[in-house]
């Protein structure tokens, strides 16, 4: 696998970066994940914006123009032959041989990259998934995309433990988001329902992508809030992110959503998003 890191393009094996980097002493660091498809990237746009933001956010400076982090993306999938999966993007606050919380005036990031082949729409998009509830424990300013992860880390073991994919998350009785999803409900009118964006949810890329489909398809969206219980009784759940486009959630907390099958609306919206992306 060839990976980039800080500048070059090598084997996996070469990249090597240092303990005292602020990734891994502070997770300061800004992440991306983009969709690869048919050999093209899904908003690329989109998500250099967000790391734009991410960035700003926490401090550490853009090393590259969009132009250059696009051409950096496209060398990335050519030289490791990608024409469907994942492209993993990092950016840290860079290594200054000694652990300070503050850090240097101005970071010198390190850079890494790697792209992973894989199937975007697989099994779990076909049959849908199963979800757990559970407390958010995240930091507050979940609008940046950062590697701060062990919340979600924690959650995902949880949900292997009982028997489930992911984990809706919930903060003052409310549902936030997916493990590493937007979560979106459909109710008994057909309306979707999916969290208005704010500093307690990650603005996905998959959800605007959805919500721009929605206007020319008839389909109502409702940004608002919704409560685990409102989700149980939902006639569809589903989730949307860049690692699984649009994932039917079929089960939560054991109990079956609906009928326990992926239902019309998210087949709809599949089919909408998938046709954007052929
Ligand atoms: N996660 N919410 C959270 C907490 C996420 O981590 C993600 C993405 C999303 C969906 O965002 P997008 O549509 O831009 O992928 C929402 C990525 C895929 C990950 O951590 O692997």
């Amino acid at each position: 696998r060839t990976v980039y890191l800080s500048g070059n393009f090598c084997p996996v094996e070469d990249a090597t970066i240092s303990p005292f980097d602020r990734g891994f002493l502070f997770a300061h660091a800004a992440y991306e994940v983009t969709s690869v498809y048919d050999g093209r990237f899904i908003d690329m746009e989109g998500h250099l914006s967000r790391l734009r933001r991410t960035l700003e956010g926490i401090s550490i400076p853009n090393p590259y123009s969009d132009e250059q982090w696009a051409e950096i993306h496209s060398e990335l999938v050519d030289k490791n032959g990608v024409e469907e999966g994942l492209v993993y993007l990092e950016v840290t606050g860079g290594a200054y041989g000694m652990r300070d919380f503050a850090g240097p005036e101005t970071f010198s990031p390190t850079v890494f990259l790697y792209a992973d082949a894989r199937p975007l729409i697989g099994d779990l998009a076909r049959e849908g998934i199963k979800a757990i509830t559970l407390g958010d424990t995240r930091w507050k300013r979940r609008d940046m995309k950062t590697v701060q992860l062990l919340s979600q880390a924690l959650a995902y073991r949880a949900a292997r433990e009982a028997g489930a994919e992911t984990a809706f998350m919930i903060e003052d009785g409310l549902v936030t988001e997916a493990a590493s999803a937007n979560a979106w409900i459909v109710d008994a009118e057909g309306r979707l329902i999916t969290r208005e964006l704010s500093h307690s949810i990650l603005p996905g890329i998959t959800r605007a992508g959805v919500a721009s489909l929605l206007a020319a398809s008839g389909l109502e969206m409702v940004e608002r809030a919704f409560t685990p219980e409102e989700a149980a009784s939902a006639k569809e759940v589903f989730t949307t992110s860049s690692g699984a486009i649009v994932a039917p959630v079929v089960a939560l907390d054991g109990k079956p959503i609906g009928d326990g099958k992926p239902g019309p609306v998210t087949r709809r919206i599949q089919r909408l998003y998938y046709e954007a992306m052929g």
